[in-house]
């Protein structure tokens, strides 16, 4: 059965929410098959499709392009896409249309956008135009240039503060779940027993309503650096250079094609 945005706001205390990413058919078809609640067309996919150091660079032609991939390979999941960066920071009217191109064009369900109390009259205008929104706090990648780097954010009583009026904040304007990405365990599970909505962590520790991982960092694709927070639950990059290396052995020794993967 199709999974709605009111379905994972009443997940919250009663089931973990399992949240992926995912960008492309194949991948996204797999997450669906396995069961997973939601698939995030997260802009990571600067990173691991694009092999982009940051996220900055995405464009929204780039994650419709993406998400509407994703769509086709889904049946169940909740389908929740990234705004990149620069696709609503500048004013509300972009920012409106954008999320309304998103929606639109890939048959997507939501969108997710990163930031705090700044940007409450911009999701308050999404919102009122009928698309969901998933808030974002913690270590917001697209900031990086702020930050300076990928630490772990809100260790410090000043910005945990923060933080957690933030989470306040956007619970009360109506995003439907929240990510909190890289700050302390203590830290999201005061948070998630503040707010109504459901929280989904990603190196947030246990207490959150659900967890996201990036599928190219827990299935072992991408290994250029993995954060404390992943658990790699197979390894298949290994498996994949593996299987190359002996489809290059045997076309190199003449084993391959037999009569099997041939036409009379
Ligand atoms: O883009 C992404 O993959 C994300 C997750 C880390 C939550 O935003």
């Amino acid at each position: 059965m199709a999974i709605t945005v009111p379905k994972i706001k009443a997940m919250k205390g009663k089931e973990k929410i399992s949240m992926i990413t995912a960008y492309d058919y194949t991948s996204a078809r797999i997450a669906d098959e396995a069961g997973i609640d939601i698939i995030l067309v997260g802009d990571s996919l600067a990173m691991v499709m694009q092999g982009k150091s940051s996220t900055i660079p995405v464009t929204v032609d780039e994650v419709i392009y993406h998400a509407k991939m994703v769509r086709q390979g889904v049946k169940n999941a909740l389908i929740v896409v990234d705004m990149p960066f620069m696709s609503y920071q500048a004013d509300y009217v972009e920012a409106v249309r954008n999320a309304g191109r998103i929606l639109k064009e890939t048959g997507c369900d939501a969108v997710k956008l990163e930031g705090g109390r700044e940007f409450v009259p911009t999701i308050n205008n999404i919102i009122a135009a009928g698309i969901p929104v998933m808030g974002h706090l913690g270590l917001t990648p697209q900031s990086i240039n702020i930050f300076g780097s990928y630490k772990a954010r809100g260790k410090e009583p000043e910005e945990a503060k923060k933080i957690k009026e933030d989470a306040k904040f956007l619970a009360e304007v109506g995003v439907f779940a929240l990510v909190l990405e890289s700050v302390p365990k203590q830290l999201a599970k005061e948070i998630t027993e503040s707010i109504s909505i459901p929280t989904i962590g990603i190196g947030a520790g246990m207490h959150t309503d659900g967890q996201v991982l990036v599928y190219h960092d827990m299935l072992g694709l991408f290994d250029d650096f993995k954060p404390k927070f992943v658990k790699r639950y197979a390894h298949l990059k290994k498996d994949a250079i593996e299987g190359i290396k002996n489809y290059i052995s045997e076309v190199k020794e003449g084993k391959f094609p037999t009569d099997e993967h041939s036409y009379d």
